[in-house]
């Protein structure tokens, strides 16, 4: 079976009659969402979704997911895929520039489980060029900022779609190379310290579980 499906059927296993459920983005979440709405369908299953993406949200909706917002409800248990995993679940995400609202999301969750394959553990973040949505006005001076912390940097550039990728929420998004980022928690809080900066990509120290789909079947790291 393809590794990302594996962990999205597992996780769908953690969710309970009732739930408030965060549908993050991405190809594993897809999976997840198509399964949970099938559990909907054919099983009766009552929940309800908090999307993280205008993807996730249409997904859920043709899925037969019911939608709400953070505005009405709190959310019980958060899935969401992941772009790096380390051992202390540390988290890079944004490969899909949707890593704001996703943070809002999947923090703000009782509990938050992280859906990946094999390949996206990984034994210190920084492989994966770091997402960092930037106020469109703000674009060059934090882009120097960041490289005068010594990564390289490049503004991400969109498909079907000339020029930079527009964020749902009408921003940038810089691309971040750094090499091994030695301390995830502290380079998480010294980027969004910079002004114009609205999120970027570390997710440190908010996932409680972490189901990883492998050739040897579903591993489980909390
Ligand atoms: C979206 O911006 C990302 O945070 C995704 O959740 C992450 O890139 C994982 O994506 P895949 O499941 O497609 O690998």
């Amino acid at each position: 079976m393809n590794l990302k499906k594996m962990a999205a059927l597992r996780a769908v296993d953690e969710i309970g009659d009732g739930d408030v459920v965060g549908l993050g983005t991405g190809s594993t979440t897809h999976y997840f969402i198509e399964e949970l709405g099938r559990r909907v369908r054919e099983e009766g299953l009552e929940v309800m979704g908090v999307p993280t993406s205008y993807q996730s949200m249409f997904l859920a909706v043709e899925s037969g997911i019911a939608i709400t917002s953070l505005a009405e409800h709190d959310v019980d248990v958060a899935v969401d895929g992941a772009d790096e995993v380390d051992p202390e679940l540390n988290l890079v995400k944004g490969g899909g520039a949707a890593h704001t609202l996703e943070k809002i999301v999947d923090s703000s969750a009782e509990r938050f489980i992280v859906i990946v394959d094999e390949s996206k553990l990984v034994e210190r973040l920084g492989a994966f060029p770091l997402p960092v949505e930037v106020i469109p006005a703000a674009c060059r001076p934090v882009k120097l900022r960041i490289e005068s912390m010594g990564a390289s940097v490049t503004i991400r550039s969109s498909e079907g779609k000339d020029g930079p990728v527009v964020t749902d929420n009408g921003n940038f998004v810089l691309d971040a190379s750094f090499g091994v980022i030695d301390d995830p928690a502290a380079m998480e809080s010294l980027l969004n310290n910079i002004p114009g900066v609205v999120e970027n990509g570390i997710f440190a120290g908010i996932a409680d579980m972490v189901i990883a789909g492998t050739s040897d079947g579903v591993r489980i790291l909390r």
